[in-house]
């Protein structure tokens, strides 16, 4: 060791500050954090009085290096604290922020995002931590206005004070344009309806690359505060979506910061008119969101001839979203021509009565989600098409489709890539397509655990597989299928089911061998021809918000278990062969708001703890049973009931005063 050469101990040195770098939460032998510094950081924990620092763990700036404490990073050289993150997990603050943290005189770096300072104001003293570069506030419930002492942050690069909540005035944007090193600007979901010199502000930061003013009540820019002239085009990513802007407020500005722009998102605005040809100048741009807006194709104009003509030139084209525009008449084969395309969505215009073909996916190679939703296309594949892209999402809701079912899906279930990674559709929705078919062998056999299936309101016939079906949210609804209940394996996800208005038969005892039913939130059996005993196994059904079993022809009396069902919010049990009395189990369902069931062979007196217990209630309906006795006063107590009806039973004596007739119920 004593015979070590400098360069050599220096390596060695460096080489246990990167390890300490990586392995912070395991290197205990550093010993550099600077004593003022670590008196400083304490004082500022004290300050915050947060929760999370409760925990006995060294970690939890409970030691004497101050360089080890979880969130705190120094040089590795000098010792000194340049960064504080407190990202990794949530604090909840109930305390102040100490000006102590103005002691770390090297700090470079403060991120706070999604913690929750519990509405608290940004404090002012930040605008004299004179070295920052990075500074993020985001989703950390801070409270407005913005101190304008920011704006003496000369140094920072990075700024993102977005999702505070819109109680976050942010008030006028001079201080910004002090920061004239900015590269990244996010104040998404605040309230900027003050700020209208937000597009001169932004012009002038010379080196802008990112900018986020996602929701935000932006004022329009009125053209005589346009300066134009010394616009910044540093931008490649510009979120404005959601903020009701005019074309006229956006796009005088905009074409002219735009011509390195790599992502443009103004979704959700009032964009009117014809598709300005000028987004074909955007020779970088690679996404391209402008839905939910108003725009049209200007008179003669034909999809290809006009804008895709232009935005066809533009070689990385990646992203085209023109969902939910008033875009009517025909797709033109050459939208082909965007080769790099690997998102599509056209979803919510009329192209009613249009046609596409396989020569308008031709040339769509790295095509991954397809949208085409609510559009009115008719897609006219022959069965034996071979689609050159394998496709992630297929989103065609009210296409026209049938009467076949579409056989080139086939190809999208699964396939071997070179990277002999196994790449399929995770999400498909062929609803209210017009399919009038059996559904294919091929369908389960190549299933790989779709997360999202919709194949509802068509006249699809078959059964369901023998064993299990892996799945998130799977919607057969309103179609022919047949056969018994499959078992269903529910992903990590929170899931759907809905079987209704179909002709399933049988038992629905598989219930009892659902794997990860604790993921499921709806089940909708009604309407199909189910019978028997509904078996107790609902205990492990707890975050189950909506039970149907209506309509179908179950018989005996209702399972305890569904005192497990503690989440309960929605369950009908109307129209099967249900007897005996209502087990007081289901006074556990106490979030139940529409209780149904009419029209059953239930008997005994009406609980008195429906009123008691089941306080939520907004819809209760018995009709059609054979309970008897008095109506329980207590059902006076259902302070939020709106459809009370109790018809056709045996029911006598009065009714409490309380259920006047204002109520629009009925009674017997
Ligand atoms: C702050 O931390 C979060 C969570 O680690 C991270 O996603 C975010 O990018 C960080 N902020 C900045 C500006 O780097
Ligand atoms: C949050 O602030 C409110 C006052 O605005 C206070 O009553 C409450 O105790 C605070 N919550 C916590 C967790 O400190
Ligand atoms: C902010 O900068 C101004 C000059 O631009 C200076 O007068 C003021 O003292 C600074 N404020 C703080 C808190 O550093
Ligand atoms: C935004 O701020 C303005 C002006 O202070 C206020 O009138 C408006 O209600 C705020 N918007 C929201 C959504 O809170
Ligand atoms: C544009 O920039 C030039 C040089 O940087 C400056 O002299 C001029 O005042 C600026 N114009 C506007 C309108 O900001
Ligand atoms: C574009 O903006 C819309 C509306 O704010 C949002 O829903 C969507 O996620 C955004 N798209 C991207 C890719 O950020
Ligand atoms: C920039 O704006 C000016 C004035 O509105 C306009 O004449 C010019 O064509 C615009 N530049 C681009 C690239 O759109
Ligand atoms: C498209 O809609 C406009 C009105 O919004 C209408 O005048 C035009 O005829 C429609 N074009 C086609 C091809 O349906
Ligand atoms: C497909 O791409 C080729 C080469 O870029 C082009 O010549 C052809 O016209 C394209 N086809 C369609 C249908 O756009
Ligand atoms: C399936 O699609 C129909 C419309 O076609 C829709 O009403 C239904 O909510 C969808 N189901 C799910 C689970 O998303
Ligand atoms: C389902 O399984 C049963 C018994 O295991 C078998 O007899 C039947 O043929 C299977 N049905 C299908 C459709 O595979
Ligand atoms: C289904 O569950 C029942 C009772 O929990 C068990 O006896 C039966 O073997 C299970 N069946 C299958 C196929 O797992």
């Amino acid at each position: 060791m004593i015979t070590m050469s400098s360069t050599r101990s220096r390596k060695l040195v460096l080489f246990f500050a990167i390890s300490c770098l990586l392995l912070h939460e395991i290197c205990t032998d550093a010993s550099v954090c600077k004593e003022s510094e670590r008196k400083a950081l304490l004082e500022f924990k004290h300050s915050l009085q947060a929760t999370v620092f409760s925990g006995n763990d060294a970690l939890f700036w409970i030691s004497e290096e101050c360089c080890l404490w979880r969130g705190v990073y120094c040089n590795s050289f000098t010792g000194y604290v340049e960064m504080l993150d407190f990202s990794y997990q949530p604090l909840v603050v109930a305390g102040t922020i100490s000006p102590s943290l103005l002691k770390l005189h090297h700090l470079t770096s403060l991120n706070f995002s999604s913690n929750d300072f519990n509405g608290s104001l940004i404090p002012e003293f930040f605008g004299s931590l004179k070295k920052l570069k990075l500074l993020d506030l985001s989703n950390a419930n801070f409270r407005g206005p913005i101190p304008s002492l920011l704006g003496n942050l000369s140094m920072l690069e990075t700024l993102r004070l977005g999702g505070n909540g819109r109680v976050f005035n942010v008030g006028k944007l001079e201080w910004l344009s002090h920061l004239s090193r900015l590269k990244e600007v996010d104040l998404s979901f605040t309230n900027l309806s003050n700020a209208n010199d937000w597009s001169q502000v932004i012009s002038h930061l010379p080196l802008l690359q990112k900018l986020s003013l996602r929701h935000c009540d932006l004022p329009s820019i009125s053209s005589s505060s346009l300066s134009i002239a010394n616009s910044s085009t540093s931008l490649t990513y510009l979120d404005l979506s959601d903020n009701n802007l005019p074309s006229s407020a956006i796009y005088p500005w905009l074409f002219n910061v735009s011509s390195n722009l790599v992502s443009l998102n103004l979704s959700s605005n009032r964009l009117k008119g014809p598709i300005p040809e000028a987004f074909g100048n955007m020779m970088a741009i690679q996404e391209l969101y402008l839905s939910d807006n108003l725009l049209i194709l200007a008179e003669n104009q034909v999809w290809g001839d006009s804008v895709l003509n232009e935005i066809e030139k533009l070689p990385d084209f990646m992203v085209l979203d023109l969902g939910y525009n008033l875009l009517n008449g025909s797709i033109s084969k050459s939208i082909g021509q965007l080769s790099n395309l690997q998102v599509l969505r056209l979803a919510g215009n009329s192209f009613d009565g249009d046609v596409i073909s396989e020569a308008h996916f031709s040339n769509f190679t790295y095509l991954q989600k397809l949208d085409l939703s609510y559009t009115s296309l008719t897609l006219k594949l022959n069965s034996r098409w071979t689609p050159p892209f394998q496709l992630t999402q297929i989103m065609l809701c009210s296409c026209k489709l049938g009467p076949h079912f579409p056989d080139w899906i086939r190809t999208q279930m699964g396939i071997l890539t070179p990277d002999h990674y196994i790449s399929y559709v995770e999400y498909l929705d062929i609803s209210a397509s017009g399919i009038s078919d059996s559904l294919p062998y091929w369908f389960w056999g190549s299933f790989h655990g779709l997360k999202y299936i919709n194949m509802s309101f068509n006249q699809i016939s078959g059964t369901f597989p023998n064993n299990s079906i892996h799945i998130s949210h799977l919607d057969p609804s309103s179609n022919n299928f047949s056969g018994p209940l499959t078992r269903f394996s529910l992903d990590y996800n929170m899931g759907t089911i809905n079987l209704s208005k179909n002709k399933f038969t049988g038992s629905v005892s598989p219930i009892c061998n659902f794997t990860g039913a604790v993921f499921l939130t709806l089940f909708d059996l009604s309407n199909n021809l189910f019978s028997g005993v509904v078996p107790d196994c609902f205990g492990s059904f707890p975050f189950l918000t909506a039970l149907n079993l209506g309509d179908n022809s179950f018989s005996g009396s209702l399972p305890s278990s569904l005192r497990s069902l503690i989440s309960l919010e929605m369950l009908s049990l109307r129209g099967n062969k249900f007897s005996g009395v209502l087990p007081s189990s289901l006074q556990n369902c106490a979030k139940l708001k529409f209780l149904a069931l009419s029209d059953n062979e239930l008997s005994g007196e009406i609980p008195m703890w429906i009123g008691q217990k089941l306080s939520s209630l907004v819809f209760l309906s018995l009709q059609g049973n054979q309970f008897r006795g008095r109506i329980p006063h207590q059902l006076c107590g259902l302070k939020y009931l709106q459809i009370l009806d109790l018809s056709v039973n045996k029911i006598s004596g009065t009714i409490p005063p309380c259920l006047n007739n204002s109520l629009p119920w009925q009674k017997k």
